[in-house]
């Protein structure tokens, strides 16, 4: 087979169709120099409000900030309890911290890489009195909502969705990011949908809370210059929102093709022994596929081939979060989230965006079974 390049992500590949597009969105808000939230910012709210099948949405600075307004509106700080999962980007429980609370590591079900409602459970009997739990929608796919939020309800938590990786996926037909009391989603370049820089939105049900989040990201002010509450900087630019409106009607298009994309990968990956493809959970209706995550026998020697043959592939996450350098004044050990440790020692993300060939997934395929002796 001739050598080809297939890299993990390929922006270049994605923008170029409608550059002529973006280039329009991003010259309509120069000549409008209007560049501050504004027309652009609130069109994308309600755009992607709808899209999420959520009632309000609210631009801000990053999906990292969505996570701490969120915590900060629901009025968590010092002395508090968040429990988050183990496994999962940094910024879940950075956020926590970064608020004055104290995030409680949960481990997660190996089948899907989410939350396990029975550990979050035992980790609530374990580390009592938590005001909220954020359920991340990993690699794109659904945590178990109605598992978790029945084990909040039952110790009176705030369920946030973490669903930076995962706009458009489905809980049981229902929108991810309309389930729990508020959603947070990341516009950085590697999401499924993306910015040409930082950008994030929270979304929420409740006109209360979305007012409040409205006022803290502009300092805590409802009325210029008068401040209720202390708040912080974080709005979303509007060239940032020109590029995602400009972007956001092909999303449905992408993603099928990261679906497609998908599939072709589980068909031809099937029968290698040495490699666990992702399972689809029982109540998983629509999987987004930010990343394609196997778990795979000698990991680190993989990605190393796969890189030699011209493969781009990724490690989300090497390091479980309760064993961070920064964490470990919390007192958690090795082997005590087997499940989170488990995953960071096997997991590989395989290119899956939505500018793949059916050859370049086969040739990643060929790479891979050429590892494993099984072509
Ligand atoms: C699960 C998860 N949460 C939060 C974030 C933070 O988003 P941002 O990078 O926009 O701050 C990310 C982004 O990488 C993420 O993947």
């Amino acid at each position: 087979m001739t050598a080809r390049r297939v890299p993990l992500l390929d922006l270049a590949a994605l923008h170029a169709p409608i550059q002529r597009e973006i280039d329009a969105a991003i010259r309509a808000v120069v000549d409008s120099q209007q560049f501050i939230l504004g027309e652009a910012v609130a069109r994308l709210e309600k755009q992607l409000a709808a899209y999420c099948g959520a009632v309000y949405a609210i631009g801000c600075a990053s999906g990292s900030d969505a996570l701490y307004l969120a915590l900060v509106a629901l009025g968590i700080g010092a002395g508090d309890r968040v429990y988050v999962p183990a496994f999962t980007f940094f910024a879940t429980a950075g956020a926590v911290t970064q608020a004055g609370a104290e995030p409680v590591f949960v481990d997660i079900d190996e089948a899907t890489f989410n939350l396990d409602a029975a550990h979050l459970d035992k980790m609530i009997r374990e580390k009592p009195d938590g005001k909220a739990v954020i359920a991340v929608h990993l690699y794109g796919g659904a945590a178990d909502m109605d598992a978790i939020g029945a084990v909040a309800a039952r110790h009176g938590l705030v369920v946030i969705e973490d669903g930076a990786q995962s706009i458009g996926g489905e809980y049981n037909d229902r929108r991810l990011l309309s389930i729990g009391r508020i959603g947070c989603l990341s516009f950085f370049p590697t999401k499924n949908l993306g910015c040409f820089g930082d950008g994030g939105m929270l979304t929420a049900n409740d006109a209360e809370l979305a007012e409040r989040l409205r006022a803290l990201r502009v300092h805590g002010s409802r009325e210029r210059y008068r401040h209720d509450e202390v708040g912080v900087n974080s709005r979303l630019d509007a060239l940032q929102a020109a590029v995602l409106l400009a972007k956001a009607p092909y999303l449905d298009e992408w993603t099928q093709a990261r679906q497609r994309n998908a599939a072709l990968y589980t068909g031809l990956l099937e029968d290698v022994a040495e490699v666990e493809l992702p399972r689809a959970a029982a109540y998983q209706t629509r999987h987004v596929f930010n990343q394609y995550v196997i778990r795979c026998q000698r990991r680190d020697e993989l990605k190393a081939h796969l890189a030699g043959q011209g493969v781009g592939s990724e490690i989300y996450y090497p390091i479980p979060l309760h064993l961070q350098p920064c964490y470990e004044g919390l007192g958690y050990r090795e082997g005590q989230l087997p499940a989170s440790e488990q995953a960071c020692r096997e997991v590989l993300a395989l290119p899956v965006h939505s500018a793949l060939t059916g050859a370049d997934i086969e040739y990643v395929c060929g790479r891979l079974r050429e590892f494993y002796g099984t072509v």
